[in-house]
């Protein structure tokens, strides 16, 4: 009797340690919660300082100019179609219109569009923002911009809704430029909630230049009709009008480039624009406000913002209108 309990004694035992062994190491394994996402800042980290609000604000006035060019020009209607809410009862943009654009090109820039509704969101609701400022998006705008490039008046005038290589050659005029802004306004953040964000603009904005420039540079040889100048030419001539609006050295390089421009002097091919280390070039409020104005003065509006841009950046240059400017 003795000897046939004892081995369902041991059997007893031996389960305990068993079912004691799993709940200790298997069981919590598999209930556990999922693994920790996302970053955890610091206790004390900053996430909005209020001297980042002016600076996250001034973007807008690039990403206004951006959704309602590319929404226009794929879709032939805008923000106050598309997202409403985010016009804050500012004008519409003169002269927009939709594009004779081909399948390719119009969706890669309804995408473009639809993103910068995005950004115009994501900027308002972290930041707050103002209301779409006055763009002047009109064909004539745009030949403006062209002839001042070439340095002569191109005859018809530069069309940006005529075809699709028009209309990539007049958007190469934007995204790079809030690229070059969000670059160099980086350093100036404090708040990990404004800095993400910054990030996030970054990040889309450069990948949109460089969709528009590899698009620009797959064409580079051909002429942009009926002009006797190609792709590449124009490039390089609009980079050297915003260096020149800039006025703060060489910040903006065309697609084909001499060697001691291209990455490490070894590429004449410039499929992205950058530094000496192939680093994107950053741009102050100032340097962007001169070159959309086109008038080589941030004090003096003018170009895409006939009334000049909004918020509290570019407002204070504007009242600062320097005598004899
Ligand atoms: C372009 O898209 C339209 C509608 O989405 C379609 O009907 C047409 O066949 C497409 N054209 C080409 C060349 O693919
Ligand atoms: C077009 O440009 C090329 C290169 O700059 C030049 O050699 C040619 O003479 C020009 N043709 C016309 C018709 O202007
Ligand atoms: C590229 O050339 C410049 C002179 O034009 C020189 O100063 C620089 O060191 C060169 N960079 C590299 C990476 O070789």
């Amino acid at each position: 009797m003795t000897t046939a309990l004892l081995p369902s004694f041991l059997l007893a035992f031996f389960s305990i340690l068993i079912i004691i062994f799993l709940a200790d190491n298997l069981i919590p394994f598999v209930e556990s919660s999922p693994p920790p996402c996302g970053p955890t800042y610091p206790p004390d980290a900053i996430p909005i300082h209020p001297g980042d609000i002016d600076l996250m604000q001034f973007p807008l006035n690039l990403e206004h100019l951006e959704a309602d060019y590319f929404l226009y020009g794929s879709l032939g209607y805008g923000l106050d179609k598309v997202a409403p809410e985010l016009v804050m009862g500012g004008p519409p943009p003169k002269g927009a219109m939709k594009a004779n654009l081909d399948n390719l090109t119009r969706n890669i820039i309804t995408e473009f569009g639809y993103q910068e509704v995005g950004h115009l969101r994501a900027i308002k609701s972290t930041v707050g923002g103002f209301p779409r400022p006055l763009l002047d998006l009109s064909a004539g705008n745009f030949a403006k911009v062209i002839d001042n490039a070439f340095g002569y008046h191109l005859d018809p005038p530069f069309d940006p809704y005529a075809n699709s290589i028009n209309y990539m050659l007049s958007s190469y005029v934007i995204p790079y430029v809030g690229l070059t802004g969000y670059v160099g306004t980086n350093p100036f953040l404090i708040g990990y909630i404004t800095k993400r964000l910054l990030g996030g603009l970054l990040g889309v904005e450069s990948g949109q230049d460089a969709v528009i420039r590899m698009y620009l540079y797959e064409r580079a040889k051909e002429l942009v009709h009926p002009y006797n100048h190609t792709v590449a030419e124009f490039t390089i001539r609009i980079s050297n009008l915003r260096n020149q609006l800039g006025m703060c050295g060489l910040k903006d390089e065309g697609i084909i480039v001499p060697l001691e421009l291209g990455a490490e002097n070894r590429t004449c091919s410039n499929v992205l624009s950058a530094d000496f280390s192939s680093l994107s070039y950053g741009r102050t409020a100032a340097e962007i406000l001169r070159i959309v104005y086109g008038t080589g003065s941030e004090h003096v509006p003018g170009g895409f913002f006939p009334h000049g841009g909004d918020g509290r950046i570019a407002r204070e240059y504007l009242k600062k209108v320097v005598k004899g400017e």
